[in-house]
């Protein structure tokens, strides 16, 4: 089988390799570190399935467009991709679905939606959150126990100083407490097939999740605090009954649902779907897929999933090496040395995000460069957590390039044990 991946990060990176145990593959646009990445539109691609890794096209309806063209897509249309693009419209699927979700109200730019945003706030309690309703690459969440800053944010958002027009429309949320865990399931349109593993992101740019919110700076899977069991009652919780919603609405959901949940004391709460796998969750996901990915998601693209995935036990730990300045204002162009030494240790798995080929000549000619925030995704795999852990961040200690950051704390805390209900 051909499969083209669409896409240019470290996820996309975990796709390639992953799928190519099985399959050819070439990545569209990809970026020098992937081997395969070709120029060439996914349009003009001749592959037997195309993977669409990131929410932009998706919920720009390339995967529409691929299918109208006869293509097998593994990625949902448009109309299923609002479940991403539109938080309003995704809290109303998952509220009709009887999904445990943050109690919110939706409110838009004229002044007697504003003047009751602000009305609403005041009836809630810290922490106070404002969601920006469009895309807004994972920066449109406000959660603060400031009210102050809180009605600020109403302001800025609603009269599209923050966030344009994606941010002219907000969902105001219950403030909700407890460990974050997300989940993924494969789905074929009629069905959501269980990933029964529980990743966790490090979103914080700094130690202790501190600093600004990032795209995410390292995340672990398995979790020993939420073990197979709580998998299936969490996605059982889901991912179900929000396909079956999808499906009252005619929308023929296929591809990849991401639940990002919290655990709070009075029970789960979804509190986002993503369209798409997770970067950098993807990363210690899809290594430990057990079985032919490349069959497995051309089942789904065709309307027959598998029944189930079964995944591996192993742990694997993905520290983030990202750019000084991220996320703001990334410094690029530093030459990037030491990821074959990385490779060469036992465990180790390095992704390339942001990279570039090295313009100058006098440098050998497969030297990259920095490109972007987050660069490599540098990942630990053993039986353990303390192992995968070690063998990650011996091989952060092994690439290098002027300016690299990375958090020391990934997969370091240990996490409250959540037992099954
Ligand atoms: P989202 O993109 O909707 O997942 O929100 C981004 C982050 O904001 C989540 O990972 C949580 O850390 C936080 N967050 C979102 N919704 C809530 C909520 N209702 N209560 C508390 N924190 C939240
Ligand atoms: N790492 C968070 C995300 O992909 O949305």
């Amino acid at each position: 089988m051909r499969v083209c991946v669409v896409g240019q990060g470290g996820r996309e990176h975990a796709f390639a390799e992953t799928l190519r145990r099985t399959a050819d593959v070439v990545v569209t646009p990809g970026n020098p570190g992937i081997e395969g990445s070709v120029v060439t539109p996914p349009s003009e691609i001749d592959a037997d399935l195309f993977v669409i890794g990131p929410e932009g096209p998706l919920a720009d309806g390339l995967a529409d467009r691929l299918r109208a063209d006869g293509r097998l897509v593994f990625g949902p249309g448009a109309d299923g991709a609002a479940l991403e693009g539109s938080k309003a419209w995704m809290k109303e699927v998952v509220s009709a679905a009887g999904v445990p979700t943050a109690g919110y109200q939706t409110f838009d730019g004229d002044p007697a939606s504003c003047r009751q945003a602000h009305a609403y706030l005041e009836t809630l309690s810290p922490p106070y959150v404002i969601k920006t309703s469009g895309l807004a690459a994972g920066k449109g969440v406000l959660v603060t126990d400031e009210l102050a800053e809180a009605h600020a944010d109403v302001d800025v958002k609603l009269d599209g100083t923050a966030f344009g027009d994606a941010g002219r429309r907000i969902v105001i949320e219950e403030g909700l407490t407890g460990p974050e865990v997300s989940l993924f399931a494969v789905c074929d349109g009629k069905r959501a097939v269980l990933l029964p593993t529980a990743v966790r992101d490090h979103k914080r740019l700094g130690d202790g999740g501190l600093g600004p919110n990032t795209g995410g700076m390292g995340c672990v899977s398995p979790l020993a605090d939420v073990d197979r069991a709580v998998c299936s009652d969490l996605g059982a919780l889901a991912f179900e009954p929000t396909l079956a919603e999808l499906n009252r609405r005619g929308v023929d959901y296929r591809g990849v649902l991401y639940a990002g949940f919290m655990l709070t004391p009075r029970g789960p709460r979804l509190l986002e779907f993503n369209v798409r796998f997770g970067d950098p969750e993807a990363q210690v996901t899809l290594p430990r897929i057990r079985g032919d990915l490349a069959e497995l998601l051309a089942a789904a693209a065709a309307g027959e999933a598998a029944d189930c995935i079964d995944v591996s036990d192993d742990v694997m730990v993905c520290v983030v090496c990202a750019a000084e300045g991220y996320p703001s204002d990334p410094r690029t162009g530093d030459l990037i040395t030491g990821i074959e030494a990385a490779r060469a240790l036992p465990g180790v798995t390095v992704f390339c995000a942001g990279v570039e080929r090295a313009a100058d000549a006098s440098l050998p000619s497969d030297s990259l460069v920095t490109a972007g925030g987050r660069v490599l995704n540098v990942c630990g795999r053993g039986p353990d957590v303390a192992t995968a852990r070690k063998r990650a961040y011996e091989a952060v200690g092994s690439v290098s390039w002027p300016g690299m950051i990375y958090r020391t704390d990934i997969a370091a805390a240990a996490s409250p044990r959540v037992s099954r209900t």
